[in-house]
Formats: structure tokens, sequence, C-alpha cells
């Protein structure tokens, strides 16, 4: 045996001597040259060290590289043969309740006369609410009776407002219905649980998760037998494309244009309108490249997609509705309590405010709430959260919008209209410029570099180690 008592550390050092002999890194060998003299081993030794740190170094660099800037966004401008994502719209009836089914309700629960008149003007203003009006929800002492009455507790305001509004897309005589028309093609528009209530979301892209029953009640929508096309899509050779959406039988309307990768934003509206919106966009199309979601994770390409939801209350994510999300969370922290029109169908429910809490903690934060900073604190970084961008998304903006007055009885109802009349000539695409095999070979050819290192040269060390080990302790000698 070779290695016996007090000889074997004597072994261990003779066989890695060999392995120096016999490796593949070059400069180990001159350390256990008999021949040289301890200055050139020294010099040799320092060498060495200088390679392995530099190699290491490098290799570092490049991991770095490959974590955080592995991705960029590069332009593309083939326009001729894009199918580009026509935006969305969503509008807010400002009416919201309908009066057959609040009649219903309230004969179920034995609500009468003036106290009717004083429910409806509670639950309608409740149902109106957001974060620039909560101050207009009644409050008496009336009101606080009739909740008592019939056990109204707050995390069920929006459960009763959705039983009290008729959802107008469902509604089989077509002139009445809310639609989404594009010639002959009715594209899907469903009601959807946004800040400002319910209001009706058309020609987006988004999943059915985003969708009012979803929202609360954790059911995906029934289907709509009316629709003909889930979304409309523009390219270069159709110049002027334009959709309707139809159908409100609320007197006013709130318009929210935006991306059909996105939700609306409850601060970017076009007022009030009382006849038909007539909108001209224009848009800038960010896409990803097919391979973008399987090579990278989220913190390497620094955006989202759709279903890669790391939010509490969503299950999906876009970028404002992880704003929507912040928002829940700075007014749980300053009024202790959410806003009822948040879906909340989580494992810890958050508290729901009441009425009173709406009215007298939300006014005073209004611009707090909407942009997410403190106007008065010293510092005016919004700090209250970070999201991430929208792997796929537009920039949608507005060339020209005006109200078409008159329209209405042509249309038989109000509404908006969203034309393009020019196609995007550029788009950004996510790109993955640096991928594991880039990877790989950097860091390859830096051990090449620093000191001829190669993967065989690593096969080498394994098997120096174990099977020649094994031999070599056997008694085996080479
Ligand atoms: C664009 O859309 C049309 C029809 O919707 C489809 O036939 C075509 O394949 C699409 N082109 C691309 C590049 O996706
Ligand atoms: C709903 O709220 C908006 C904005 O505050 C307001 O203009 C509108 O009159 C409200 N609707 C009703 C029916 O009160
Ligand atoms: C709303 O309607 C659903 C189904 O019709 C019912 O189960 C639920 O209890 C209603 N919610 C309230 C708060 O009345
Ligand atoms: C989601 O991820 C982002 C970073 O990717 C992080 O800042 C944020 O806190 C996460 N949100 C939750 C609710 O975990």
């Amino acid at each position: 045996m070779a290695f016996k008592d007090r000889r074997w550390p004597r072994s261990i050092i003779h066989f890695i001597a060999l392995y120096f002999n016999n490796c593949c890194i070059h400069g180990f060998r001159y350390l256990v040259k008999a021949m040289l003299v301890v200055f050139e081993k020294f010099l040799w030794l320092v060498l060495l060290f200088v390679s392995i740190y530099f190699c290491i170094v490098v290799c570092l660099s490049s991991i770095d590289r490959y974590y955080t800037k592995s991705t960029h966004i590069g332009l593309e401008r083939n326009y001729y043969f894009w199918n580009t994502t026509f935006p969305s719209v969503t509008i807010c009836p400002m009416h919201r309740l309908d009066s057959a089914l609040f009649g219903d309700y309230c004969r179920k629960n034995g609500i009468k006369g003036t106290q009717k008149t004083v429910f409806w003007d509670f639950l309608e203003n409740l149902a109106n609410s957001t974060y620039i009006n909560f101050q207009n929800i009644p409050e008496s002492d009336q009101i606080d009776q009739i909740i008592k009455d019939i056990g109204l507790k707050p995390e069920h305001y929006m459960e009763v407002i959705y039983n009290l509004t008729f959802d107008s897309t469902y509604e089989p005589i077509e002139l009445k219905r809310t639609r989404c028309v594009d010639g002959q093609d009715f594209i899907h528009v469903r009601q959807v649980l946004t800040e400002y209530g319910l209001c009706y979301l058309g020609n987006t892209k988004l999943g059915l998760m985003y969708s009012s029953r979803y929202s609360i009640f954790g059911k995906y929508p029934e289907f709509n037998n009316y629709d003909t096309i889930a979304h409309l899509d523009g390219s270069f050779f159709v110049p002027d494309v334009q959709y309707t959406i139809v159908g409100f039988t609320s007197p006013a309307l709130y318009t929210y244009l935006h991306s059909a990768h996105e939700v609306m934003k409850v601060d970017a509206n076009f007022g009030y309108t009382i006849d038909g919106m007539v909108l001209e966009a224009y848009l800038e199309e960010i896409i990803a490249e097919n391979n973008l979601e399987r090579h990278t994770t989220v913190t390497m390409r620094k955006c989202r997609f759709h279903h890669e939801s790391n939010l509490t209350h969503f299950p999906f994510y876009t970028k404002n509705v992880c704003m929507q999300e912040c928002r829940i969370n700075l007014a749980y922290k300053m009024c202790k309590c959410i806003p009822h029109f948040y879906p909340n169908r989580i494992t810890n429910p958050k508290k729901v405010c009441d009425y009173k809490t709406l009215r007298s903690c939300f006014p005073r934060y209004t611009s707090y709430f909407l942009r997410l900073y403190d106007e008065n604190g010293s510092d005016k970084e919004p700090r209250a959260c970070y999201c991430e961008q929208n792997c796929l998304d537009s920039v949608v903006s507005v060339r020209s919008a005006f109200q078409n007055f008159g329209s209405k009885p042509l249309l038989q109802s109000i509404g908006c209209s969203v034309s393009i009349k020019t196609w995007p000539q550029n788009r950004l695409k996510r790109q993955v410029i640096f991928s594991v095999t880039d990877l790989l070979v950097s860091i390859g050819g830096t051990a090449g570099l620093f000191l001829g290192f190669s993967v065989l040269g690593l096969v080498e060390v394994l098997y120096f180690f174990t099977i020649r080990l094994i031999w070599q302790s056997l008694g085996y000698t080479l």
C-alpha cells in the first residue's frame, strides 16, 4: 500500500506534484520542476496568482452582465408586415344602478317610501365614488338605520352594487346593448371592476381574469354570444381603422383611452362627456422577442408579462394594476382600511372601509393616493412602490379628441369612437443579447486566456482526484 502511517503525507505531496506536472494549467509545472531555483518558482507563483485573480474578476463581470444587462431594447423599421394592436377604451357610465334590480332588492329587504329614495341616492353615489369624489357620498342617520336594518357590511358594498348593476353587454336587443363595433364585426367588450367602480372595457388583450365577475366572485364571466372577434389588429395596408363603443343608458360617461395591454388609469380621462367622444389615436408598440420569456427571468429583463403576477390582490400583472396595489397598501396604511372597489379575495382579506371612513379619511390625501407621492414632503420621490414595466405594451397618444355633439340621435346612444389614421413606422423590441451560451463562451474564453484552462482540463482535475487517486492508493503508479 502506498498510503501507510507516517509515510502518507509524503505521498499526498507526491501525488499533488504529479498533478501539477501533468495538469493543463500552464505554469503549475514550473512550481514543482526540480531544476529551477527558488526565485524562479516564486516568480511563477506570483504570475499564477495574478492570472487567477484577473480570471475571477473578468468572469464575475461576465456573470454580472448576464444578470443585469443581458437584454436590450432595439428598434425595428420593417413596418410593412406588422400587426399592430389597436388601443383599448374603458368607459365608465356616470349613472350606475338599474332601477328594476334596485326595486326588487328593496322589495326583498322591506325598504319603502322615502327610505327607498335615500338608499338609492346613497348606493348610486357609492357606486360612482373614487378618489376624487368620496366626499359626495351622502351621510345621515337614516342611511345608518337602513344599513343596520338590512345588515349591509362594508365588505359587501361591491357585491350589492354588482348585483344591482345591469351588465348591458348581454342585452339581447342590439340597439340597447353595450357593443363595440367595427363595420360588421362585434369586438369583445366586457364589464370590469376598476378604481372607478364598474366600467366597460373594449378591445383588450388582457385575460378574462380582468373582469368584474372574476374580481368579485372569482368566476370567469359567462360567454358572450354576441362577440364575433376578440380583438382588432391593424396593419399598414388598412390605413384608416376605427371602432365605436355605443349602447350606454347613462346620460354621461367618463372615457379612458389606453394600451390594449393595460388597464385604465383613474386620473387620465377625457372628462365628463354627455355626447359621443371622437378620438384619433397614435401609438407606438413595444414587443418582445419570442425567446425572451424562456431565456430570462423578471429581474434580468426588468419587465413582466401579463401572467407573471407577484401581486397580492390581482392574479395578473400590468403596470397600472401594480400601481393600484400600491394605492391599496397606501390606503391601508393611512386609513387602516381599503375602498370597496378593489378585489379582496385573498387569504387575509384587508378590512373594507365603511362609507363614513371613505368620507372622512380619504379626501384629505387625494393627491397623495393618485400620484403616489406626498406633495408636502420634501422629496417628491414616489416612495410608495416600485412597479416593473409591461414586457408587451404600447404607448398610446391622442392626436385629437372632441365631443361630437349631435351624434347621439345617429347612434341612438352615447359612446366613443376610436380611429387610427397613420400606423407606426417604428417599434421597439425587447431582445436577448447575452444568453446562457454567451455566458459560457465568455467564461470559457476568459479561463482559456488567463490560464489555458478548458472543459477537458476540468475533466482532468476530476479524473486525477478520483479514479487516478484510487489507482494510486491501491499501489499502481503510472
Ligand atoms: C396578422 O394578422 C392576420 C389576420 O389577423 C394574420 O393572418 C397574420 O398571420 C398576422 N401576421 C403576423 C405577422 O402575425
Ligand atoms: C359621478 O361622479 C362624477 C365625478 O365626481 C360626477 O360628475 C357625476 O355627476 C356623478 N354621477 C352622479 C349620478 O352623481
Ligand atoms: C348577489 O347575488 C348573488 C347571486 O345572485 C347572491 O348569491 C349574493 O348573496 C348577492 N349578494 C348580496 C350582498 O346581496
Ligand atoms: C414584486 O416584485 C417586485 C420586484 O420585482 C418587488 O419590488 C415587489 O415588492 C414585489 N411585490 C410583492 C407583492 O411581492
